[in-house]
Formats: C-alpha cells, sequence, structure tokens
C-alpha cells in the first residue's frame, strides 16, 4: 500500500451534524522507535503490547458549517477547553486534510478524557491521537456510505502515525507491529499492524505496573530526540540491533521463552536511553529512582528466580512487566519496595488489552 491509497474518492453523503465516541489505550514498546523520517516514518521497525486501562477517551461532534477557508475546532480536556492543545490538532489537521478532505466542511468539537492522571508524565499522544484519528474515520465511513474493515482500521492507524508515531501502535492488540520488517509479513512504514504469529500462553495478560517516578513534563519532546538520531554515531548499529531484535523477540513471544523476553526487552530500554546520553546534545531522562527501581528488579529476579522485568519510555517512570501468575507476589514486592521510589508512592496497574473500540452510549 502507498500513501496514495488512503486518499479517499467523492463523498456520497452529507451530514448536518453528528457525534461518535471511541477509546484508545496506550502502549509500550518492548523495540523501540528511535529515529524518524519526515511524518513519522520510522527508522526501524517496533512492537509494543497495547495496554488496557490507560486510556483516552475522545467524543468527536461535528457541525456543518458555511465556508471552507479555514480548519474550525475547540479541544476540551475532562470538560475543560484547552487552547493550549490547538496549535498541535491544528498541525495534525494540515497533515492529514489531504486524506480527510471534508475537513473544512465541519467545525468540530473535540472532547477528551484520560483515563490516567494527566500530570503523571504518561504520555497521552499515542491514546489521544488514536482515538481522534478512529473518531475522524468513523465520520468518514459514514460520508462515504460504506467501507472495509480492514481499510478502516488501517488507514485510522495511518493517520494517528502522522500525529505521533508511536500512536499508531494503540488501535489493536495485544502485540502491533509497526515499521518494515523481513520477517513480519504485509508489515508496514505507513501503519501499525497486528502480531499475527504464534504467542505462548506465558504472555497472556502480561501485566505492565508504570511506576511514576516523575511526574513533571519531560525536558526534551520525543520529536526532538528522534531527530537527535540523524547524524548520531551509533544510528546504523542501532537501527540494525531493533531489526534484530524483533526477529529474536518473535522467537522468545512463540517459545514462551522469558529469559530471552528479558534480555531483549531490558537491552531495548537502556539502549534507548543510551541513544539519548550519546547524542549530541545529550541529555539524561532517567531520575536517580529510576536506577534505584532497575537495581531493585534485578536484586529481586536473582533471589527469588521471578521474571519480572523492566523497561522505559522517553522519561523516568518505570514500566514493570511480568507474567500474570507473578501477580500476587510481584505485586508484593512493588508495593513494599519499589513504591517508596515513586512520586508520593504512585503507580498505576495495567495489563495487555485488544486495543480501540467505539463506544455507542458515553455514561
Ligand atoms: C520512546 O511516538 O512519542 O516511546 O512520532 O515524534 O510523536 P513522535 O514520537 P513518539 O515516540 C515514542 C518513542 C518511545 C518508543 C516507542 O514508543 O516506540
Amino acid at each position: 500500500m502507498t500513501e496514495n491509497d488512503f486518499i479517499p474518492g467523492h463523498h456520497n453523503q452529507t451530514f448536518q451534524d453528528g457525534s461518535v465516541t471511541w477509546e484508545s489505550p496506550s502502549n509500550i514498546a518492548l523495540v523501540k522507535y528511535w529515529g524518524k523520517l519526515d511524518h513519522q516514518i520510522p527508522q526501524n521497525a517496533s512492537i509494543s503490547f497495547t495496554l488496557n486501562q490507560c486510556k483516552t477517551i475522545t467524543t468527536l461532534k461535528y457541525l456543518k458549517k458555511e465556508s471552507r477557508r479555514d480548519f474550525s475546532f475547540e479541544v476540551f480536556l475532562d470538560g475543560e477547553k484547552k487552547t493550549g492543545f490547538e496549535p498541535k490538532v491544528k498541525t495534525f489537521f494540515e497533515r492529514v486534510e489531504v486524506y480527510l478532505p471534508f475537513l473544512k466542511d465541519y467545525h468540530f468539537r473535540i472532547e477528551t478524557i484520560n483515563t490516567f492522571p494527566h500530570s503523571s508524565g504518561i504520555a497521552s499522544s499515542a491514546s489521544g491521537m488514536s482515538a481522534l484519528s478512529l473518531c475522524l474515520m468513523d465520520l468518514e465511513k459514514r460520508l462515504l456510505g460504506k467501507m472495509s474493515k480492514d481499510y478502516f482500521i488501517n488507514k485510522a492507524s495511518f493517520l494517528a502515525r502522522l500525529g505521533s508515531g508511536s500512536a499508531s501502535r494503540s488501535l489493536e492488540g495485544e502485540l502491533v507491529v509497526w515499521g518494515e520488517h523481513t520477517d513480519i509479513e504485509n508489515s508496514s512504514n505507513l501503519f501499525g499492524i497486528k502480531f499475527d504469529y504464534p504467542v505462548h500462553k506465558n504472555f497472556k495478560n502480561y501485566q505492565d505496573t508504570i511506576l511514576l517516578v516523575d511526574k513533571g513534563e519531560k525536558q526534551v519532546s520525543s520529536t526532538v530526540g528522534h531527530n537527535l538520531m540523524h547524524n548520531h554515531p551509533f544510528a546504523e548499529k542501532r537501527f540494525e540491533q531493533a531489526s534484530n531484535n524483533l526477529s529474536l523477540l518473535k522467537e522468545a513471544l512463540k517459545t514462551g521463552n522469558l529469559d530471552d523476553f528479558i534480555e531483549i526487552v531490558e537491552s531495548e530500554a537502556l539502549t534507548l536511553h543510551a541513544m539519548m546520553l550519546t547524542s549530541l546534545p545529550y541529555f539524561i531522562l532517567m531520575k536517580p529512582n529510576t536506577l534505584n527501581i532497575i537495581n531493585k528488579i534485578w536484586e529481586y529476579r536473582k533471589q527469588t528466580g521471578s521474571k519480572v522485568c523492566f523497561t522505559l519510555d522517553a522519561g523516568a517512570n518505570v514500566h514493570v512487566l511480568f507474567p500474570e501468575k507473578e501477580k500476587l507476589k510481584v505485586g508484593k514486592f512493588i508495593d513494599q519496595t519499589l513504591s517508596p521510589y515513586c512520586q508520593n508512592g504512585q503507580f498505576i496497574e495495567d495489563f495487555t488489552g485488544t486495543g480501540a473500540r467505539r463506544v455507542e452510549h458515553l455514561t
């Protein structure tokens, strides 16, 4: 498929007004996306677990307007108007207008709720951009009259990617691959696809407890970080390593080998941060407590034989990953040993999910 496949034909219908609601989850990458070309074309393929509890619920209300001169929209978070979000949405609309030619026909009211605390340091761009893209696709489907399920989901992921790369991986579950990879059939740089290979029962309902180490604003945005991979001395090797890691992970997911899984996932997390440490300008997103937590996890694993491990995002928070059958024991370990390293002792318990869904009646 190419970009042109997402430019629609003539719309059959027109509607005066309407409203649609979608909820879409966050995701956590196991093999990381770090480094991109223009418009979120990734420099290596990535794979993530889709989450279940951390999600964005977006209602898109649309009202036909007279003039097609400009975009017209308002954004609300938890019922409060947020003019601060408008530039991001405007950039997004400009980028996707060619694929959604009806955007200037309507005034949009975008109402968004996140299930996780706003200032938790959890990126809301993946869940937020995917939820908004799904709402827009819902409207497009209505305007066109009909649309195949595959086209709907691929294009929604394609649009989400244009908003934020990792958002392309939030629509389905429980594992999604985004980026071309020789071992993953039909993989694409343009949108995420469901990982359609055998997955061992060890990974069923895999747990992800997010430790909130630092809830502050990121000092370096992901986009800036990605761009520092241009001319990065280790870039080529890194992209090659990520690609190999995805092949290795595919095998570990099949066999259920948790030791291999742990090695790949932790190495990916540390390499991501190693790329930040070795870019110019260099920067550090981990905090002392990020390292304290990692050391405690390693200690606990050595002492107990547990299969708990960690991964990191572009921030200081730690995602603690473990099999469902260790839920009780690791839960206790997190409560007693790890939570003191979190801001106000806060953490969020999540697990793998199946992706976004349309919400029929918002209660
Ligand atoms: C470290 O998707 O936030 O979380 O495409 O510029 O919006 P943009 O970046 P973003 O980058 C996420 C990077 C990461 C790794 C990952 O999710 O794969």
